[in-house]
């Protein structure tokens, strides 16, 4: 059976951009109704500093409340080895290291250069091993920078490769701002495929141009089969200005459903899990699956 795998970052990648930060209940309500409708990975939160993204402030609260079932991985952002050590002593299982492809986004997000993010990670893989702990990587502004324009893909290679080597079972590729197009999507994941087997990439677009899902079918093309996608959209980054959500789970989800790509996940309970939390967000949902869904249900 031809599968892929979703990574649910919306509670992450998504409510970190939200200007009031929503409260770990709905958190985790969210989190629960997500597992409810079959996704295996869903990114929790991340650890990084309250004063740099309040909205994950409450990063111990949520791992603590995390569902007690071993069958679901539920990663968490850790940007040094303080957010590693907080993020085990809550019970984290496995968390996520993350990278740029360009220099002034590591120095806006992380503030510190790609190769200093890189050392801060070493400790993280080092204890991580020794602790039995899984590690994701992700490498930022894949297909192009807020403020440095275009990236070559042999630069992109250049930190996964890295970020593999270290140990991190799966590179996810970020397309931060979304201004990624299907050709691009292919060179790059040709480029990476020579240094990282394909089974160990993970796909990662914003949607601000409208073109993550034809992104996502250029990389289903190239034989990648790990997608981070966000349900109803959710999503930006906060520093990097003016970039939407992640490509919507709803719309991933039904395009794999009609290539006959088992997702294991029930797409219904995936819209009603949308529909929650765009109705607590008092938004309109982004997914337009969800929209047509819930359309017919009225
Ligand atoms: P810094 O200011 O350089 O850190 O920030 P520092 O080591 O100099 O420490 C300064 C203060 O921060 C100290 O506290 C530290 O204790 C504290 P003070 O003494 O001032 O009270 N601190 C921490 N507190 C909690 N947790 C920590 C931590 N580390 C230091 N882990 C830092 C460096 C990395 C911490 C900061 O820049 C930061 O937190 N950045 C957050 C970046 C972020 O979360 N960005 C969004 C996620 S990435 C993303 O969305 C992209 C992705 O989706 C893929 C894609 O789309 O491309 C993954
Ligand atoms: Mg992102």
């Amino acid at each position: 059976m031809n599968k892929a795998k979703i990574i649910e970052v919306g509670v992450r990648d998504g409510l970190q951009n939200e200007k009031t930060p929503v409260p770990t209940d709905v958190k985790l309500e969210l989190i629960n109704r997500l597992i409810g409708s079959g996704l295996s990975v869903v990114e929790a939160t991340s650890f990084v500093s309250p004063k740099w993204v309040p909205q994950m402030a409450d990063h111990k609260e949520i791992v603590e409340q995390l569902p007690h079932d071993s069958s679901i991985n539920f990663p968490v952002l850790t940007p040094n080895l303080k957010g590693f050590d907080n993020a085990i002593a809550a019970g984290a299982k496995e968390v996520a290291v993350f990278a740029a492809a360009s220099e002034s986004f590591s120095q806006k997000n992380i503030n510190c250069s790609i190769e200093e993010s890189v050392a801060r990670f070493e400790p993280i893989f080092e204890k991580a091993q020794s602790l039995g702990i899984k590690v994701r990587g992700y490498v930022s502004c894949v297909l192009g920078c807020p403020y440095e324009g275009e990236i070559a893909a042999e630069q992109v290679a250049k930190v996964a490769n890295i970020l593999y080597q270290s140990g991190s079972y799966e590179v996810s590729l970020g397309d931060t701002i979304g201004v990624g197009t299907p050709g691009k999507t292919k060179t790059l994941i040709e480029t990476i495929k020579n240094l990282i087997p394909i089974n160990a990439l993970a796909v990662h677009f914003h949607d601000t141009y409208g073109q993550a899902l034809a992104n996502i079918y250029a990389a289903l093309e190239c034989g990648v089969r790990n997608i981070d996608s966000s349900v109803a959209g959710l999503g930006g980054c906060p520093y990097a200005k003016g970039a939407s959500g992640n490509v919507a789970t709803e719309d991933v989800v039904y395009m794999l459903d009609g290539l006959g790509i088992d997702t294991g996940i029930n797409l219904d309970k995936l819209v009603d899990a949308g529909d929650y939390i765009s109705q607590y967000l008092k938004r309109e949902n982004n997914s337009k699956v969800a929209r047509a869904i819930l359309a017919k249900r009225s």
